[in-house]
């Protein structure tokens, strides 16, 4: 996610600001910029790379601007590619205003077309220019109105700053959906997207509310709604340290990233289900014949990666018809698949940069295959040997488990997999509808599980000196069970396995005895009958038996000695939601223990060696 800070008072604001966002560092991010309101103007300087280059160019005398009200951003990119032209803050033909913004804005096409076709030129590759002509349209109009202006126009999730020339005292705020935060100090007021940019200068914070503008003096601060009705601000006093401030007040960033899940599902699903729901992935480039003329797709990947990949296999084949492939990407390229160009290659990686993965990649594309990435960083080198990129919008994730990358990357092959089919005229368009439903209901579901957190991890903490797990699903709950079992291993050290419910007789039952945990996926599915039968199968030989289950399953309920419930989904959609409480399971477990949830022993957040 980007971040956002802003300034007004009597400090010089770029040293302000510049240290606000080496603040955000630890966030990720690939470019940085400010903009200071000076005698002459708006001075802009920005760059693609970190906060010490930003430096360097303040420094090179053209960069640095006198002044004490002004906007800072660092980017992460999610329209067009990290470079300099790209860094926020952008500005208008005149040069006259400055915009940062934090988000997605989803008619951004239309707005632009709009703007373009009135004159208006544009000099990068994102959606936030968008907003910098919008506000110069809008001529000498006040600033707070012509923000309440955007904000109605603007579609999608997103926080701003704006500073106009001609307002040479001011920044203006708004938010809806992305986070934003009002720092109050003594004749001196602050603008971020986190706390921990500001911290060092006020405890005293104000929260922004949802389709609230702010105006920012250094004499105080004015909040109001879209309608211009003012608004009381609810001020807090922090108590955090730095420390944990970054991490949004969590204790590790992996819970934090937990609970980000339901705004990056909701970035992830911008723009690309409409109101008839139609699913939209023009990325791809695809014609209906060039989709049809696919007839085999391979998805290759590791890790967390692969078993979303798994779940992809699952999807494309019952809405598409067309048969599915998935490798371990290690494996891939040395076993001499059959690939050509009628072949459809995807590659899955949060990072974009594992070595596996992008040595499989170019394999196919040496042989001809349609080469599509799915990955969470912008212009990563898997997004630039693809011929195609489908981007997770999940925000840095820094935990080294995955997590809110992973239920992205499900409802991208669950967007996938539609698109596919509906393209392909392979669907009819009941089930799309059906389908689209309920993967946009996912985010608020997401929310809903959530608010059960607490009562999962304590479900959990009982089992905390658990030797053996075992994770059974079966259909599309399968990789869920992997996941599950990888998570416990990754971060609690737990020897766990993921099996297919249906193949324990098949060997496995064998270690099943007094004290191993069984944890069933059972969420509902045309296989739901048949998996609690291998449930009773365990059940039998004395396992302890926790199920995921839909809300209202009495029969699974009756065989459970715990259970975490998630809300009803198709069975394909269902995945998404199933594997929270496996995420929140092993993260409970592994704080039990005393283990360092974000850095677990002997693992990288990005492997990059074969
Ligand atoms: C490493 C990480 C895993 C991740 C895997 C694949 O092993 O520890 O969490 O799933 O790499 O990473 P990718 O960036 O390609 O998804």
């Amino acid at each position: 996610m980007c971040g956002i800070v802003g300034y007004v008072g009597s400090k010089p604001a770029q040293s302000v600001l510049v240290n606000g966002l080496a603040r955000l560092e630890y966030r990720g991010y690939d470019s940085a910029g400010i903009a200071i309101m000076g005698d002459d103007g708006i001075g802009v300087t920005r760059t693609a790379g970190r906060i010490a280059d930003l430096v360097s160019v303040i420094n090179s005398e053209q960069g640095s601007y006198a002044g004490s009200v002004g906007i800072g951003h660092t980017r992460w990119a999610t329209h067009g590619a990290p470079v300099t032209k790209n860094a926020h803050p952008h500005q208008d033909c005149s040069a006259t205003v400055a915009v940062v913004h934090n988000g997605i804005i989803e008619n951004y096409i239309q707005l632009r077309d709009e703007l373009i076709a009135q004159g208006h030129t544009f000099t990068s590759d994102t959606d936030t220019e968008v907003l910098a002509h919008m506000v110069e349209r809008m001529g000498d109009q006040p600033l707070e109105l012509v923000v309440r202006n955007i904000m109605e126009k603007a579609e999608g999730a997103l926080a701003i700053g704006v500073v106009r020339a001609s307002d040479p005292e001011l920044v203006v705020a708004a938010r809806r959906g992305s986070p934003l935060v009002i720092g109050l100090g003594e004749d001196e007021n602050f603008l971020a997207s986190d706390i921990p940019a500001i911290l060092e200068h006020t405890r005293r914070i104000a929260i922004v509310g949802d389709d609230n503008v702010v105006s920012l003096r250094s004499s105080g601060i004015a909040i109001t709604d879209l309608a211009g009705n003012p608004v009381e601000p609810i001020v807090r006093e922090i108590e955090w340290d730095l420390e944990s401030a970054e991490r949004g007040g969590y204790d590790d960033f992996m819970l934090k990233e937990i609970f980000e899940q339901p705004t990056a599902l909701r970035d992830t699903l911008a723009g690309r289900i409409d109101e008839h729901h139609r699913i939209h992935l023009p990325e791809l480039d695809l014609t209906a014949r060039e989709a049809r003329a696919i007839d085999k797709v391979f998805v290759v990947a590791c890790g967390t990666s692969y078993h979303a990949g798994l779940m992809a296999k699952y999807a494309i084949e019952r809405w598409t018809r067309l048969p599915v492939e998935i490798d371990i990407a290690s494996e891939f390229r040395y076993r001499d698949p059959v690939l050509d160009d009628r072949t459809m290659v995807i590659g899955m990686s949060q990072s974009g940069e594992t070595a596996d993965t992008l040595a499989a990649l170019e394999y196919a594309q040496a042989q001809g295959a349609y080469v599509v990435a799915t990955t969470n960083v912008v212009d990563s080198s898997m997004a630039r040997v693809a011929d195609a990129v489908l981007y997770t919008r999940a925000g840095p994730e820094i935990g080294v488990a995955s997590t809110k990358t992973f239920v992205c990357q499900l409802v991208l092959m669950q967007l996938l997999g539609l698109y596919l089919g509906q393209i392909r005229g392979a669907l009819d368009g009941a089930t799309i509808e059906l389908m689209a439903k309920s993967v946009r209901a996912l985010p608020e579901q997401v929310e809903q599980l959530l608010e059960h957190a607490d009562d999962i991890m304590a479900m959990a903490r009982k089992y905390k000196d658990v030797k053996d797990v075992f994770f059974l699903g079966r259909g599309a709950s399968f990789p869920i069970a992997l996941e599950g079992a990888l998570k416990l291993k990754e971060i609690a050290y737990v020897r766990a396995e993921g099996y297919p419910a249906g193949e324990m007789k098949h060997g496995p039952i064998a270690l099943i005895e007094k004290g191993v945990l069984v944890i069933g996926v059972a969420t509902s599915s045309h296989l739901h009958a048949k998996t609690l039968s291998n449930m009773e199968e365990v059940k039998a030989r004395s396992a302890t038996l926790l199920m995921v289950l839909t809300e209202g399953d009495i029969d699974g309920q009756r065989m459970a000695d715990d259970i975490a419930w998630v809300p009803h989904a198709p069975e394909l959609i269902a995945p998404v939601t199933a594997v929270i409480p496996l995420q929140l399971f092993a993260y409970a477990i592994s704080k039990a223990r005393g283990l360092d949830v974000d850095k677990p022993r002997n693992l990288a957040k990005t492997v990059t060696v074969e």
